[in-house]
């Protein structure tokens, strides 16, 4: 190809990569979610699952108007209420189902809503919903930053929709190399029980600290013997650690791969020369070799006794969907890390998910990775590179995926249009619908993607999604594709707003989706 030619093809994706930002940088934030009513409403999950012995915590998550009361009929031997925070605690002795009728009172009505405990093997019968530190704070992250974010979880009425993990995720360690005087020190006291770094001073304290805000906590490290950031891994060590982070208190723990790609393709531990992040060769396809470090690992977190949600991330190397769940991986990750552009969100969300929906189940979600709306940056925040309607995109496909939702975010930097994102109480009720089953792609022509799923009332939930720069206008007839039939009532769920009735037998739908774009519907057949 001569140099003109190459020049000027340059010049014509320069072109197209400035109408692709030009496009994106036209719209306005503008809010759909309908603000919640001052009565009381009960949100988040209608199903949790605990283990036999295991400490109990759920906090009823309810709008409305303070104060409020809560109550909850039938509630099982071992479990008790408290009617001024909603907080149910206590244990189960054995294995078996309850359903309990929750209630929320305030000055403005009362409410009730069925609830289902299941005492047995599995837990996160719903994807977990939280907060995690690393899309924002990365190496930045502290037990001050940590505890922040937990007050504003409960401050912003984030709590109150169903947000309950506080994660922290890589630098709670010390570091191999880091010229961070807070992060040096010993790796492990002199038996070999892990030491946090300066900045966390106190583990169990920090535990404590966000469970009496009715919340719950999560951690992380890696099976090789460096986290992807170079502070100490588990490789090793992995039952102390278990024993370590179930002591402290924790609820949920992430298990990176990272430097196991060196002890994985054979280097010792003690090799200096193991890279921090190199994720190695062997373990892309050896499912055996793949497996291991996670079955370990799940094996000693299932000894102890506190539920601690598994969440296994090996960026979908081996087909982890197939066999995340036979080490009792809770979660898993199906891709690398996302970033807050739309090039990165597009292609994990609708190019590398379908292949593995029929594995995800109540206990065992697949994991896009975590939410890049707000202020994100790796320890540099900034405003996410996302538009407006790139992020409802972002939010109503991972609901559709049944992903664990992370906010990743500086919460203390909150606007209007953010929080709206994460509070639509019939958005989320998609992503933690009982039912779990993962939207699969219906359509996919042109620029545009459908995709549908069951929900566990006989409706069923449908994202229209334009993947171009422009707009999309649509008259749509393909109701089969979306697998319903008959007369079905639309609602839409961002404006939570009922749609005229369409009949799929000659009817259409008009649909505008915008640039980059979604219409998130929920469709139930008119009786
Ligand atoms: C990997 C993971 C990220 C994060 C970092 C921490 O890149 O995929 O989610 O945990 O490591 O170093």
């Amino acid at each position: 190809m001569n140099t003109l030619i190459r020049l000027s093809l340059a010049l014509l994706a320069m072109a197209m990569l400035a109408a692709n930002s030009i496009a994106a940088a036209s719209v306005e934030p503008y809010i759909l979610t309908p603000p919640a009513p001052a009565s009381p409403r009960i949100n988040g999950a209608s199903v949790f699952g605990v283990r036999p012995g295991s400490p109990f915590l759920f906090t009823i998550a309810a709008t409305g108007d303070r104060p409020m009361s809560f109550s909850a009929q039938n509630l099982p031997q071992g479990l008790k209420l408290d009617p001024a925070t909603g907080r149910i605690t206590g244990a189960l002795a054995m294995k078996g189902e309850h359903i309990v009728m929750l209630g929320a009172k305030n000055s403005r009505g009362s409410v009730e809503k069925k609830f289902r405990i299941v005492c047995g093997d599995q837990i996160a019968l719903t994807p977990p919903m939280g907060w995690n530190s690393w899309n924002c704070f990365a190496q930045e992250v502290s037990a001050d930053r940590v505890k922040a974010a937990a007050n504003v979880l409960v401050k912003s009425g984030l709590a109150n929709h169903g947000w309950t993990y506080v994660n922290i995720d890589d630098f709670w360690q010390n570091n191999r190399g880091s010229d961070d005087p807070t992060l040096h020190g010993p790796f492990r006291d002199t038996n070999g029980f892990v030491l946090p770094n300066a900045r966390f001073p106190d583990m169990k304290g920090l535990a404590d600290y966000v469970h009496g805000l009715g919340l719950k906590i999560g951690l992380y490290s890696s099976p090789g013997p460096w986290t992807c950031g170079g502070c100490a891994g588990s490789f090793g060590h992995e039952q102390q650690d278990a024993q370590t982070y179930a002591k402290w208190g924790f609820d949920y723990f992430k298990y990176d791969w990272c430097s196991y790609g060196g002890i994985c393709d054979g280097k010792a531990a003690t090799d200096d020369s193991i890279s921090s992040w190199d994720a190695g060769e062997k373990g892309k396809s050896d499912v055996e070799a793949a497996t291991h470090p996670f079955r370990l690992m799940g094996k000693f977190l299932r000894e102890q006794k506190r539920d601690i949600v598994f969440s296994v991330c090996e960026y979908g190397m081996s087909e982890v969907w197939k066999w995340g769940a036979s080490v009792d991986g809770n979660c898993w990750r199906t891709t690398w890390d996302i970033v807050d552009t739309w090039e990165s969100m597009s292609s994990i969300g609708f190019d590398q998910q379908n292949q593995a929906a029929p594995f995800s189940k109540p206990g065992n979600w697949n994991d896009p990775d975590m939410l890049v709306v707000g202020h994100v940056g790796w320890g540099k925040p900034h405003p996410t590179r996302l538009t407006p309607d790139e992020q409802y995109t972002h939010i109503s496909l991972w609901c559709l995926l049944s992903a664990p939702l992370l906010i990743g975010c500086d919460m203390t930097k909150f606007d209007a249009f953010t929080l709206s994102l994460l509070t639509n109480d019939e958005v989320i009720a998609v992503d933690q619908d009982p039912l779990g089953k993962q939207a699969t792609c219906v359509i996919n022509d042109g620029d545009l993607r459908v995709y549908a799923r069951d929900l566990e009332d006989g409706s069923r939930a449908v994202g229209f999604f334009n993947r171009s720069v422009k707009p999309m206008e649509l008259s749509f007839k393909d109701f089969s594709k979306l697998g319903l039939a008959g007369k079905q009532t639309p609602r839409d769920l961002w404006r939570q707003k009922n749609l005229a009735a369409v009949n799929t037998a000659m009817g259409s739908l008009p649909l505008t989706i915008p640039a980059h774009g979604v219409v998130l519907y929920k469709f139930t057949t008119v009786k």
